[in-house]
């Protein structure tokens, strides 16, 4: 049994719901697992075997708290296995992977980790503030819910 965090940061709800998937796969692997809220909380990494770490984007970049918090933590991870997942629209659309990995790839040179995966996520205007509605009202988006569980669970099983 390994000690595993999964952290996430969110504004509308998606990345959370993808980390409780992935949490709920770990501990049926029989690992020791915590979430945590980047907003809420700046996680200790010291005893972690596996960090899984996620967030939502937004113009194309993090949210701040994670980049923050990773930040913070990066020396601590240098010898911690990292796997790292973002949540966007553009995932939903198999022509924008590339476009959708490439959210990762600031936080992934920064850890010297994996590609990590995206999963396709969901936006839903009363979810969000009301700047962020404007910004998605101009760029035409509407509700939308692409969010796929077994997607993320299929991902979570080849963690450890
Ligand atoms: C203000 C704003 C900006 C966004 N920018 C992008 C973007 O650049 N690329 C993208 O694919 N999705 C973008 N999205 C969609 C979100 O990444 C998507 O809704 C994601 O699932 C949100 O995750 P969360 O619910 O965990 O916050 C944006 C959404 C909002 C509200």
């Amino acid at each position: 049994m390994g000690q595993v965090l999964v952290a996430y940061a969110t504004r509308g709800g998606t990345a959370r719901d993808i980390a409780e998937a992935v949490a709920v796969v770990l501990r049926d692997a029989g690992h020791d697992v915590r979430t945590a809220d980047l907003r809420a909380s700046r996680p200790p990494v010291d005893g972690v075997d596996l960090v899984v770490v996620g967030s939502g984007i937004s113009a194309g970049a993090w949210y701040p708290e994670a980049t923050a918090w990773l930040a913070a933590v990066e020396p601590k991870l240098r010898s911690t296995q990292v796997a790292i997942f973002n949540t966007c629209l553009n995932a939903a659309n198999p022509a924008k992977r590339d476009e959708s990995l490439a959210y990762n790839r600031a936080v992934a040179d920064r850890l010297k980790a994996g590609p990590g995966e995206s999963f396709a996520g969901r936006y839903v205007p009363e979810h969000v503030s009301w700047w962020r509605r404007l910004f998605l009202r101009t760029m035409q988006k509407p509700t939308q819910d692409h969010l796929d569980l077994d997607a993320v669970r299929a991902w979570a099983s080849t963690l450890t």
